[in-house]
């Protein structure tokens, strides 16, 4: 190990391994999106992705660690997240989120990505690309001795500004050997009392949800699905990425984005 790999508590074959699983999780989301088409079940699209998955060796995350009854989560409209895989017939016009996290060789990476399906209507554009902007900008602060609550202010500022809101009860976290880990909790709205600051070599997701008024999400009957307090649209984009003292290393980039 090199001094910089100890100050960065990874050792480079951890680090081979977070960006092994990375690539995986990356080039699963590209496959689906790539068969996204109206008239499937989101069932049929999680079958996609369970295959590429099994093809690299690589164990969902949500069924490993929580038992979901599905090896994707996928999340049409007004429903943000931990969507089941089922009968859902997709249609065009739909915003879908698609969420991926996998575990291979002790490792586990994490990223979504909302979608539109075929032809979208300009307000569903808008919320995609501001969605993808408050990702990018929150990304590109998360750097060593940074504090966290920047995130949610440059997130809830960029947000307030094209109208939107931000899902609050939703944030980035810490992953690595675990799905789940430490820094916990990471708010994309901006929490005066948030005090902890990046550290070189944490492994985390930023996800940021934009919403047309909600700010918060509830869990459907099904048990799993969250969908918005007011059933109004939402967007999501997640990465992992490893922070260093510059731009943090993005395990998750896929290529269509
Ligand atoms: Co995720
Ligand atoms: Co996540």
């Amino acid at each position: 190990m090199t001094e910089s790999e100890v100050e960065m508590g990874l050792t480079k074959s951890d680090i081979e391994k977070l960006k092994r699983i990375g690539a995986v999780v990356a080039e699963t989301i590209e496959i689906m999106h790539a068969h996204l088409a109206p008239g499937m079940t989101t069932k049929e699209l999680d079958d996609i992705g369970r295959a590429n998955l099994e093809k690299h060796g690589a164990q969902s995350a949500p069924e490993l660690v929580y038992d979901f009854p599905g090896a994707t989560c996928i999340s049409v409209n007004e429903r943000a997240a931990h969507g089941i895989p089922g009968d859902l017939v997709i249609k065009e016009g739909d915003l879908v989120n698609i969420d991926v996290s996998a575990e291979l060789d002790g490792f586990f990476a994490d990223s979504g990505a909302s979608f539109g399906v075929g032809e979208i209507s300009e307000e569903k554009q808008d919320l995609l690309d501001a969605t993808k902007e408050a990702l990018e900008k929150s990304m590109n602060l998360a750097r060593h001795g940074r504090p966290i609550k920047l995130v949610g202010r440059v997130v809830e500022g960029l947000a307030k500004e094209r109208g939107y809101t931000v899902i609050e009860n939703l944030g980035g976290h810490g992953i690595g050997k675990k799905l789940h880990q430490q820094p916990s909790f990471i708010p994309h709205f901006y929490k005066r009392r948030e005090k902890r600051r990046f550290r070189e070599g944490q492994v985390l997701t930023l996800e940021p949800f934009l919403a047309m008024g909600a700010r918060r999400v509830d869990e459907m009957d099904d048990g799993w699905t969250l969908e918005t307090e007011n059933k109004g649209l939402v967007a999501q984009f997640e990465h992992t990425m490893i922070i260093t003292r510059g731009e943090p290393i993005v395990l998750t980039r896929r290529s269509d984005e």
